[in-house]
């Protein structure tokens, strides 16, 4: 043998080793119960039962189906029960806290926050968490600015937590809690007796900073806190003006947490900064907005972070839990991290250093052209997986649904600024796409730890973004300057809003009665923040103005423009849709999506939803905007509601995509269901909620399981 010949042999040799020590995926244990928001804190949204599988799946029917009874026009429910011991505990659209008997619907207990009292707005509550130490078991849950703790056994407030069960959030985070709106719409996690939890701020400013929290489970103290927004002296305080943390807000975790519990390690993805489309008074990269951060569970210090998108203009959140993963990589398994976005990515880190395990690459990206407004040279993009939703809007992907309809689209496509990911906003209104609301949502992905793929669902729906001037309210004003300097960024010029997220405030006096009216203008609610500052006579005068339309003039509380006053804000949430109100381009508008981590390949994608009327005039398979993750199981099945328009239910195959089963629910199931067992029994649940885009709500929770 020639000595290359030797020294092929060894290499050949060298190489073939570790795939002889290659570690093979096992079928995991665990994972029959769903006391968890997302089934587990590991957020894979997998299920181990496997009574229901390919072979029988065809023969799924209602279990029992519960009605909250609190569904109204406009309102949504988006809760991801839990189960435990039995019970299903969940929450109606009015934020009632219910207790079922998991395997037949029936109600245990129900809890009121408001006792009975009449409560408007709307409630977008995507779970609780429970708690249990023995007999000891608790559910927390917020509404408002509270977070309850429950007594799971007898639904009544915990009184030793807080005060009388609960405790304000708004307190403790460094501002005037009177000034600022802070609420909870995805639960927090347990680690050990720490309930740590993110926020929903406000998206305009004044906003509460996003704080990272952790409470005692059982008083409810505070035992630690991570600023988002650091403050001097902290790392990462150099990305913002030097007052910043004391006026800036958002840069809020609103999209939930996962869990490495045997490493002690949380995993917390923030949202962007507010407000969310200038940052003209936050010039800076923005640490820790837009960031997935790795914590220590015990104490909140950080770990590691990554940052995905520098000074974020374009509401770029983090929009779900990251989704602890195991990918093969040389033969070896590998604990990572993989962190779906808004923007049609899915970053995948190793998960004790943040290295990432698909290279990320920095691209330079376009300056503004707004005044005041400095963006970043470069932003951050992977390289692999490919990204799960189109990247840009181009002329040629304008929808030809009829002739006219094309025409008006073509003028409007001409008036818009383009310019793919990371396209400026702009003064004339610049498309982005994936919209702000995605991409991946808060539904988040499923991962299979049996075959190594991850499961996203996708929106795809162009927004047209604008900056407007904000008008300055002078000493002098009246009601409906106010309103157009003050509300009209998100109840737009015209008060119809852009529903659900933004409601409409036409006739709103007809709805609500002037007392009502001027107290959300005071305290703000959910994603609007407060306007105290307008004073008592300003906001009477927008008060009047909304109730009656009189226009009375008023005197500003004198003194200087806030600190976070900015010149600009936006002209409102746009999609680019045609007169009808169909998307203004061509489908798919939303997809489904699997995804191999080992290898970064997809196994498979297909359009996800339709619009029944179109379908019915024969435009099949378009995709459609949809809400809520998936479950993934044993059973060989891909289970996920989410599609905005046709209420379906689906069973896919989950190696090849195929539909197996389908049924139609009461309402779109805008959620992510949960899988349990009881006696034997395997059930699927999931909330029929509805209320997006106009389509009818609903309020009830509709139980499967194959028939006895
Ligand atoms: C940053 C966006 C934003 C701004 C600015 C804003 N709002 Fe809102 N508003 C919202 C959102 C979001 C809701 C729904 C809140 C909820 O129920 O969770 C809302 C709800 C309301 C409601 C209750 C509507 C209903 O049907 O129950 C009223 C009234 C209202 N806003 C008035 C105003 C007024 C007046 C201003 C200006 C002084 C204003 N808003 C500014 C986002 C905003």
């Amino acid at each position: 043998m020639k000595a290359y010949d030797f020294r092929k042999a060894i290499i050949t040799l060298l190489l073939a080793v570790p795939f002889a020590w290659s570690q093979e995926r096992t079928a995991p244990v665990g994972y029959t119960e769903w006391k968890v928001y997302h089934g587990s804190p590991e957020s894979i949204h997998y299920s181990n039962l496997n009574q229901i599988n390919r072979d029988n799946v065809h023969k799924l029917a209602v279990a029992w189906t519960f009605d909250t009874g609190d569904a109204f026009k406009g309102s949504e429910l988006q809760c991801n029960p839990v189960i435990a011991h039995g019970v299903l505990y969940a929450t109606s659209p009015k934020a009632r806290l219910f207790a079922l008997d998991a395997a037949t619907g029936k109600v245990r207990w129900i809890f009121d926050p408001y006792h009975g009292e009449k409560n408007s707005g709307l409630y977008r509550i995507r779970g609780i968490t429970y708690w249990e130490w023995g007999k000891d078991r608790r559910i927390f849950y917020a509404v408002r600015q509270y977070l309850y703790a429950i007594n799971a056994t007898t639904g009544k407030p915990v009184k030793s937590f807080g005060k009388d069960g609960r405790i304000d959030l708004r307190e403790g985070l460094g501002r005037n809690p009177e000034t600022v709106t802070v609420s909870i719409n995805t639960p927090g996690i347990i680690y050990k007796d720490l309930l740590i939890m993110g926020s929903l701020v406000s998206e305009d400013l004044p906003a509460a900073p996003g704080d990272i929290r952790a409470i005692d489970v059982r008083t409810g103290k505070l035992r630690w806190i991570f600023h988002t927004i650091p403050h001097p002296g902290e790392l990462g305080y150099e990305t913002w003006p030097k007052d910043a943390w004391t006026y800036i807000g958002g840069a809020n975790n609103w999209a939930g947490m996962s869990l490495d519990e045997k490493r002690g390690l949380v995993f917390v993805p923030t949202g962007s900064a507010a407000f969310d489309f200038y940052g003209g008074n936050r010039i800076g990269d923005n640490l820790f907005a837009n960031t997935l951060l790795a914590l220590k569970a015990e104490t909140g210090e950080r770990v590691w972070h990554f940052q995905g998108v520098r000074h974020d203009t374009w509401d770029r959140d983090f929009p779900a839990p990251p989704t602890l993963v195991t990918v093969r990589r040389d033969g070896r398994l590998i604990d990572a991290v993989a962190q779906p976005t808004k923007s049609g990515h899915l970053y995948v880190f190793e998960r004790e250093t943040g290295k990432p395990l698909f290279p990320i690459e920095y691209r330079k990206v376009p300056p503004s052209q707004v005044e005041g407004e400095v963006l970043a040279e470069t932003q951050p993009l992977p390289l692999k997986p490919a990204p799960f939703a189109r990247q840009e809007f181009t002329r040629d992907m304008i929808m030809r649904r009829t002739p006219e309809t094309y025409g008006a689209l073509l003028d409007w496509f001409d008036k818009v600024q383009n310019g793919g990911q990371f396209n400026p906003l702009s003064y004339r209104g610049s498309f982005i796409f994936p919209g702000c609301d995605g991409g991946a949502e808060w539904g988040g992905a499923a991962f299979d730890p049996e075959t190594g793929v991850i499961y996203v669902n996708s929106n795809e729906m162009v927004f047209v973004m604008k900056i407007a001037e904000r008008p300055v309210i002078g000493q002098r004003s009246t009601g409906r300057r106010a309103y157009a300097s003050q509300c009209a960024s998100c109840h737009r010029e015209d008060m119809k809003g852009t529903p659900p997220e933004f409601p409409s405030l036409v006739k709103i006096g007809e709805k609500l009665s002037q007392a009502e009216i001027a107290r959300i203008i005071r305290e703000g609610r959910g994603r609007m923040p407060n306007f105290s500052h307008l004073g008592t006579d300003g906001i009477a005068a927008v008060t009047q103005f909304l109730s009656t339309g009189e226009d009375k003039e008023y005197t500003a509380p004198a003194g200087p423009l806030p600190a976070y006053w900015t010149k600009y804000t936006f002209g409102g949430y746009n999609k680019f849709l045609d007169k009808d109100g169909y998307p203004g381009f061509v489908p798919p508008w939303g997809t489904l999506n699997a995804i191999n981590l080992d290898t970064g390949e997809y196994v498979w994608k297909i359009p996800f939803g339709e619009f029944p009327e179109l379908a019915a005039k024969g435009l099949t398979n378009t995709g459609s905007e949809n809400y809520g993750g998936a479950i993934v199981t044993a059973g060989g099945l891909l289970f996920i509601g989410a599609t905005d328009h046709d209420r379906k239910f689906h069973a896919f195959d989950k190696l090849t995509g195929k539909l197996l089963w389908e049924a139609t629910l009461p309402a779109a199931g805008n959620a992510t269901p949960a899988m349990y067992e009881i006696k034997g029994r395997q059930y699927i649940v999931i909330a029929a909620g509805g209320g997006k885009w106009g389509e009818p709500s609903g309020g009830s929770y509709v139980a499967f399981a194959l028939p006895k």
